[in-house]
């Protein structure tokens, strides 16, 4: 902007306009002199800030100043600069790293000549260069009740809103993630649980102080708790939620519904439709603007205090609890070991070495793979186990946190290493495997009583023996008093009491576990005979490819095989119990039950490697017909 532009904008001559300016304008109109000071005023022309001054003519610069940790900031930004255009003037934004520095910032904007200012501080200042044309911006109601004008939103009406809508959609187990800096969100949240009379779990809330921090402990805490539902205190904190469940294969909102605090950006940036409270920075910012400038234009004082509401917009990530849908609990105690896979033509024979054609590292152990098996056909389940105190342990943690394994059971073992296992794979599929405990050894009875309430809930309980036989025992007649139905993965190494047989709902060996277990008796039959009469409800016995022969107080039948070609047998069994426990939770038949685990240890094997190769809920369920009209015919056959 030039002296011709003013001259232009105010239809004079740029003699004209020099002329009002340098006072020599004895000649010029009153009308004409007017309309010269006008534009300049209106256009904000600093050449002639000293005859503004003279003329008391009202500069049309705005300041603001902002907090740097405002969780809103460009958005305040964005806001107050469109709001201040639209009323014809400009702003100079200024950026604060605390309250502290107010005074000198106020400063600045005076000898930039700002005629007002914005401050978004929760101290007041005693005003000084702008004591009549300063307003305040705040995010909660934590402000100096001095500040005579303050435009502000409560970050824990947010909390408490999204906290609300979760709950009306049927929900009672809200996990809430907040950043430090937005710690009123978790205020909010806490209340809204409190009036409505739900517990909240220490693990359901996370404060963290960085994103990393969030990322690596945040997430998988909250996500690792029996939740239905999730309050994300920001985008970035979404997006990192989402990342985690898409990595999981976890279902928005069938598996898990999500609520995000902040409105801006939020549908593009996470990737999804999310359903956010959106925090009314546009509508405080806009009243903001029109307050200061009239205090500016009008040389009025006021005395406001507006506050403005956060409003919900539904974008179809919440719905109604996944839990609901859920089968009764199911409890496993057992080892998670890391597993080391070789890939051999034919598995060595006494003296013989091998070259392996493949090795592969998998998170593996009986029990780990059985949580995880119930976890991927969406079944409610607890892990009670051991790991080690090193990154092995942290990475078993992390894969079952991430097939929905509740952990609040799982130990970090300080004196021994994660538990390992060493499995040959032959071309046939067939496995061998030598198991290092670890940590796995120093499960305690202590750990086992500490976690009653969990078996207190629990329909099943899902224990292998590689844990000390003492402690499996143990949990058997735990299971017993609790009234949870206990399925038995026995070995070949660990055996129980005999006297402990009645307590057991579902024996499920192979046939060289069988054999060990049962030396007496010929025939696979026979055998389940005798177990049955020390007391066993119900026998299943795997037989790999050829399927299973089961036996209760009724039934003698034998289930053929799903046909899948075997690469890696390692784990199939553990396959087989989680979806036989998965399906019997959900009210299914023991028959039905079985054909279903037939299927799901079938699919299991076709890969390399027990937890990666598990099979998933949809990638069992399309076998369904096929299961219902195979077994059906046997059912019907006997
Ligand atoms: O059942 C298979 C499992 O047995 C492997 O994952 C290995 O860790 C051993 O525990």
């Amino acid at each position: 902007m030039n002296i011709n532009d003013i001259a232009r904008l105010a239809g004079v001559s740029a003699s004209t306009v020099s002329k009002v300016m340098n006072g020599k304008d004895k000649d010029i109109s009153e009308e004409t002199k007017k309309k010269v000071l006008k534009t300049i005023e209106q256009e904000n022309y600093v050449p002639y800030l000293k005859y503004r001054e003279k003329e008391g003519l009202k500069n049309h610069l705005i300041g603001l100043l902002i907090r740097r940790d405002n969780r809103e900031r460009e958005n305040i930004v964005m806001c107050t600069e469109r709001a201040v255009r639209q009323k014809g003037y400009n702003l100079i934004i200024n950026y604060m790293d605390s309250g502290q520095e107010v005074c000198g910032r106020m400063e600045e904007m005076f000898r930039r000549k700002a005629a007002g200012v914005l401050i978004d501080s929760r101290q007041w200042n005693a005003g000084g260069r702008f004591e009549h044309t300063s307003v305040y911006l705040s995010q909660t109601k934590e402000f100096d009740d001095r500040q005579r004008n303050t435009f502000y939103y409560r970050l824990s009406e947010a909390g408490r809103m999204a906290a609300e809508y979760l709950m009306k959609a049927g929900h009672q187990k809200i996990a809430c993630m907040v950043h430090k800096r937005d710690s009123s969100i978790l205020d909010g949240y806490r209340m809204a649980m409190q009036s409505n009379n739900l517990h909240i779990l220490p693990s359901w809330t996370y404060e963290g102080g960085s994103m990393e921090d969030i990322e690596k402990y945040g997430i998988s805490q909250c996500l690792s708790e029996n939740v239905t539902a999730i309050i994300c205190g920001s985008k970035e904190i979404t997006c990192r939620v989402c990342r985690m469940l898409d990595r999981s294969q976890t279902v928005i909102p069938d598996e898990l519904s999500i609520a995000a605090i902040g409105d801006d950006e939020m549908p593009e940036a996470s990737g999804y439709a999310i359903t956010t409270v959106k925090l009314p920075v546009e509508e405080m910012c806009r009243a903001a603007v029109e307050c200061l400038i009239e205090m500016i234009e009008e040389d009025k004082q006021f005395e406001v205090k507006r506050r403005f509401s956060p409003s919900v917009t539904e974008r179809g990530s919440v719905a109604k609890p996944a839990q609901a849908k859920q089968g009764e609990k199911i409890i496993v105690v057992g080892s998670m070991n890391m597993d080391v896979t070789i890939e051999v033509l034919r598995i060595p024979v006494n003296g013989e070495t091998q070259i392996a054609q493949r090795v592969y590292v998998f998170p593996g152990g009986k029990g780990g793979n059985q949580a995880v098996g119930v976890g991927k056909l969406g079944g409610q389940v607890y892990m009670i186990g051991c790991l080690g105190n090193d990154l092995d342990g942290k990475q078993l943690y992390a894969g079952l946190v991430e097939n929905h394994v509740h952990m609040e059971g799982v130990l970090f073992d300080t004196q021994l290493p994660s538990g390992k296992a060493y499995i040959n794979v032959e071309q046939t599929g067939e496995s061998t495997i030598v198991v290092y405990t670890g940590a796995n050894r120093n499960l305690s009875i202590s750990h086992i009583n500490r976690h009653k309430y969990l078996f207190q809930s629990a329909r099943y309980c899902l224990l292998s023996l590689e844990i000390p036989g003492d402690i499996a025992e143990y949990t058997i007649k735990f299971c017993k008093r609790n009234d949870t139905a206990v399925i038995l993965k026995p070995s070949a190494v660990e055996r129980i009491k005999e006297e402990l047989l009645p307590y057991i709902a579902y024996f499920v060996p192979n046939e060289r576990e069988l054999d060990i277990f049962v030396p007496e008796g010929e025939s696979t039959e026979e055998k389940a005979e005798i177990l049955l009469k020390r007391g066993i409800d119900n026998v299943i016995v795997t037989l790999g490819a050829k399927g299973c022969y089961f036996r209760n107080k009724e039934t003698s039948m034998y289930f053929e095989g799903a046909g899948f070609e075997a690469v890696d047998t390692t784990g199939g069994a553990d396959s087989f119990i989680s979806a036989l426990a998965v399906y019997l939770s959900e009210g299914r038949s023991v028959e039905q039950a079985i054909g279903f685990a037939i299927y799901a240890s079938g699919l299991s094997v076709t890969r390399y490697g027990v937890q990666p190769a598990l099979p998933d809920r949809k990638t069992v369920d399309v076998y369904e017909d096929e299961i219902y009209s195979k077994y059906a015919r046997v059912n019907e056959g006997g």
